[in-house]
């Protein structure tokens, strides 16, 4: 039977996945996987954890004994040369998401890809260029875009409650590497890690842009700096942003801690975006505002299961109303069964795992479940961010206004 046929007459289908790198998001996908049909059960899929691919042994007996994967090994080329794979998660540091996945395109296998996609705008381009050709679905790691109250944002935008869109307002400030002494990890190499915060946090701002006003960043203007120009040098490996083991030898950062940028979208709508990962007091402080004439409505990570809104005159009442998220706002219906009861971060990732596995059984664009309103990200979704990404740094070097490319298929385009 082909990847992603449905065989309802038999139960659940096993569908075999194959996942490469065991760090914070390797783990969060397999989870998503082992999840899957108690949140999506119509997908008719049962996801079978066959293989995790890692160099860290640590982290191949975390693979087995934590998460069940069948087996665990080294090489990406070993994993993929098992028939039992059908689909791949790529959740490696950066610079190895292009070899990993143009490895699974030439291998047929649709694959689900951590962002920023590539280290730059050209590797990205080769990714997606991979997967179109090879015909696969794919999903990239935009997941504050599944978020209940980010997608009525956009479900009020596409219905014209806020009027016409004037402006929208993104910021991502983190803290996660305010301390001089935090270790000079992969993140902090520009070969390995790309343009820094501008990769790692705006691009899921680019993305929160694109997709709640579904158009697309047409160019920016944009400043840049490194604060902390100097880390120790890590002598152990982690997890995510955890602790590792420094020595007394410092590095130099090679990318970018701060990032403001200026932008105007296809249709003229202005933009602002900032990110920082320096921000002392920021944990993980991701917000979008969206202005129109009509009214506002604005939504923050911080406090990710409410949103405000602001429609026509209030009267001696105007202002900003608070709403839970609750049924009828994107998936939340699928994880709580009354209003104003939290999701979690995970939930965002459970969401874009039966989204990409949607697109793998319906073929890519997906079926629509009536919860949603498109497939999942997707790497032409991962290519625009990208170029957002280029063209910022490209502005910050010539201190100008820089065109951004636009790209075809996206996901929140027409
Ligand atoms: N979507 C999000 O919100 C989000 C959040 C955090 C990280 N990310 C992205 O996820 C990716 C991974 O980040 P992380 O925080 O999980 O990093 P991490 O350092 O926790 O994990 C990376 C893993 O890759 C493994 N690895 C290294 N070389 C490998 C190889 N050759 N083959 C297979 N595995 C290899 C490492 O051993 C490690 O386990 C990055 O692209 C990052 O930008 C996305």
């Amino acid at each position: 039977m082909a990847v992603g046929t449905k065989n309802a007459e038999n139960g659940p289908r096993p569908l075999g996945v194959g996942v490469v790198g065991l760090g914070w998001m390797g783990r969060l996908h397999a989870s998503s996987y082992r999840g899957l049909a108690a949140r999506y059960p119509e997908l008719g899929l049962a996801p079978r954890l066959v293989c995790a691919a890692d160099p860290l042994p640590d982290n191949q007996r975390a693979a087995r004994a934590q998460f069940g994967f069948e087996r665990a090994v080294d090489d990406v080329g070993e994993m993929l040369a098992d028939p039992e794979v059908d689909v791949v998660s790529i959740a490696t540091p950066n610079f190895l998401h292009r070899e990993v996945a143009r490895a699974a395109a030439r291998a047929g296998r649709p694959f689900w890809i951590e962002k920023p996609m590539g280290v730059d705008a050209a590797q990205s381009r080769e990714i997606h260029e991979a997967a179109r050709v090879a015909g696969v679905a794919t999903a990239v790691g935009f997941n504050y875009r599944h978020a209940p109250a980010v997608e009525h944002l956009r479900a009020l935008v596409a219905a014209g409650r806020l009027g016409r869109i004037t402006n929208v307002r993104c910021w991502l400030y983190a803290d996660y590497a305010s301390s001089p002494d935090g270790p000079l990890t992969w993140r902090y190499d520009r070969s390995r890690a790309g343009a820094g915060v501008i990769g790692d946090l705006l691009s899921h701002g680019a993305d929160l842009v694109h997709y709640v006003t579904g158009q697309g960043i047409a160019e920016v203007s944009a400043a840049t700096d490194v604060f902390l120009r100097e880390r120790p040098i890590p002598t152990s490996a982690g997890v995510g942003h955890g602790a590792v083991e420094v020595g007394t030898e410092r590095g130099a950062v090679g990318n970018e801690d701060w990032v403001a940028a200026l932008a105007t979208l296809a249709d003229g709508t202005r933009a602002t975006l900032e990110s920082s990962r320096v921000a002392r007091g920021h944990r993980s402080d991701y917000a979008l505002e969206v202005y129109g004439t009509e009214g506002s409505a604005r939504w923050s990570f911080t406090r990710m299961n409410e949103f405000e809104v602001m429609i026509g005159d209030g009267g001696l009442e105007h202002g900003y109303t608070t709403v839970l998220a609750g049924a009828g706002h994107g998936d939340y219906g699928r994880f709580q069964p009354g209003p104003g009861i939290p999701m979690s971060f995970d939930d965002l990732k459970a969401i874009e795992c039966a989204q990409f596995l949607t697109d793998v059984v319906g073929g890519i664009g997906g079926v629509d479940d009536g919860a949603r309103s498109g497939a999942a990200p997707n790497t032409a979704d991962g290519l625009s961010a990208a170029e957002v990404t280029e063209a910022i740094v490209r502005s910050a070097s010539s201190r100008s206004w820089v065109d951004v490319p636009q790209v075809e298929g996206t996901t929140w385009g027409a």
